[in-house]
């Protein structure tokens, strides 16, 4: 069994980020399903769990045939036959051992871009739950994937590596939540870019309820706003804006401050008291002179930056203990396959052992049996009823007896 886990799989670390696209199935849906189908019967594939984010393609199958390179030639030419002999030699082949070492570091995250995002985990779990509903998945991947989950759970419990936010966008957040700025207060959001609506996913995530989103182009600020059931206006409006504010959040790919100080001190509209400004533009999109007054607790993209550097830098320390912890779950893979190979071989046992019984029962002390009363035929179905249950655990147990036996030596 352990001998038949494969894995073909390219990621960041091998290619552009914009070449990993060549790799995957190009289908959604029932497409997708149907592609995957025929892949697995027309390379006779046990099984197949197929797994595409935008850092990393893995496609983890079990096989009892020789996948040598001419197999993964045939398998890629089947995914893109537009995908040179190169570009298929780029791909990375793990088996055996090495195939469930590199799915557990996947899934507990140290082979992520940013070490120690549990999306990845979220993201095998779906590719998984996926296949396995299609069908395309059975016992062996299941048990790959069961332990994979227990031993990324147990690495981000007792490590620290998803600790302290490595994103611009959360650590902001992080500390709008330190300024402790109140659910209701008035928040004026000026861009409405991919930045932005992932600060929004926090913004409604956390509650703020009081959101005007402002734009370039009107139609983007409307589906912003209406995400957080806030109010939309024109960047062209901005200068008439009369509600006040009490955080800005400032991110556009403008290159020049649009956040000046005279425009400032428009939006204030005489309102005296502390500010909360955002600005995660590159480069600054809130002028310095904004910036730096006094009644303005400034959050800006230099020091957020700093600060998202240093703490990836903490879990990527924390990596060499994950390995360690993965290991231990690595090295008693072997005897759970083993464990599950006996489990399966001896799956037929409970039938043989009934017929047995049935037999004995029917054929082989028939005679003797009809000339018993119905007391005593009684006791000796209830005597067999009872060996019957009984055998039936006795091999299972000698075998894993062996099996712990073999492997504590
Ligand atoms: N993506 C990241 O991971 C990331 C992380 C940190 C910081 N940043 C910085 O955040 C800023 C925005 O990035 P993004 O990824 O959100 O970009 P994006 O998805 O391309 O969105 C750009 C936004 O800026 C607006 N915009 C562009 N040029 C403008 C101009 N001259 N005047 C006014 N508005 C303008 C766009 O308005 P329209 O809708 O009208 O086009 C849109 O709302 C950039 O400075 C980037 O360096 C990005």
């Amino acid at each position: 069994m352990l001998g038949g886990y494969h894995i073909f799989t390219i990621t960041h670390r091998d290619t552009a980020l914009s070449r990993i696209q060549h790799y995957i199935v190009p289908a959604a849906g029932a497409e997708l399903r149907q592609r995957l189908e025929f892949l697995k019967t027309d390379l006779a594939l046990d099984e197949l769990m197929y797994v595409a984010t935008c850092n990393r393609v893995l496609y983890f199958f079990h096989s009892t045939q020789q996948v040598d390179d001419g197999f993964r030639q045939r398998f890629f030419h089947y995914i893109n036959p537009d995908l040179d002999e190169a570009s298929i030699s780029a791909v990375h082949h793990l088996r055996g051992i090495e195939a469930i070492r590199h799915f557990f570091r996947v899934g507990a995250s140290v082979e992520s871009l940013v070490v120690g995002e549990r999306e990845i985990l979220r993201q095998l779990r779906q590719a998984y739950d996926q296949c396995n509903q299609w069908g395309l998945t059975g016992d062996a991947l299941r048990l790959a994937m069961r332990f994979a989950v227990v031993a990324a759970k147990d690495v981000y419990a007792r490590t620290r590596i998803g600790e302290k936010p490595v994103s611009v966008v959360s650590l902001a957040v992080q500390e709008m939540r330190k300024y402790q700025l109140p659910l209701d207060a008035r928040v004026l959001m000026i861009g409405a870019g991919q930045t932005n609506a992932l600060v929004a996913k926090f913004l409604r995530k956390y509650g703020y309820r009081n959101v005007t989103v402002c734009n370039r182009t009107y139609a983007r600020a409307k589906a912003l706003a209406e995400l957080l059931g806030g109010r939309a206006i024109s960047l062209a409006e901005l200068p008439h804006y009369r509600e006040g504010f009490d955080c800005m959040i400032v991110c556009t790919g403008a290159t020049q401050p649009i956040m000046t100080p005279q425009l400032y001190a428009q939006l204030l509209r005489g309102e005296r008291g502390q500010k909360l400004v955002v600005d995660l533009s590159i480069p600054h999109n809130v002028a310095e002179a904004v910036g730096r007054r006094p009644d303005v607790h400034w959050i800006e993209i230099e020091r957020l930056r700093r600060r998202a550097a240093e703490n990836l830098a903490f879990r990527e320390r924390e990596v060499a203990q994950a390995e360690t912890l993965l290991e231990q779950y690595i090295e008693q893979f072997p005897t759970i396959c083993r464990q599950r190979e006996v489990e399966r071989a001896m799956s037929r046992i409970p039938q043989e052992v009934h017929a047995v019984k049935e037999k004995a029962l029917r054929e082989v002390f028939r005679k003797e049996i009809e000339s018993l009363d119905e007391e005593q035929r009684e006791l000796i179905a209830r005597m067999l009823d009872y060996m019957e249950k009984k055998c039936i655990g006795i091999p299972m147990r000698v075998a894993r007896e062996a099996l712990a036996y073999q492997s504590s030596e």
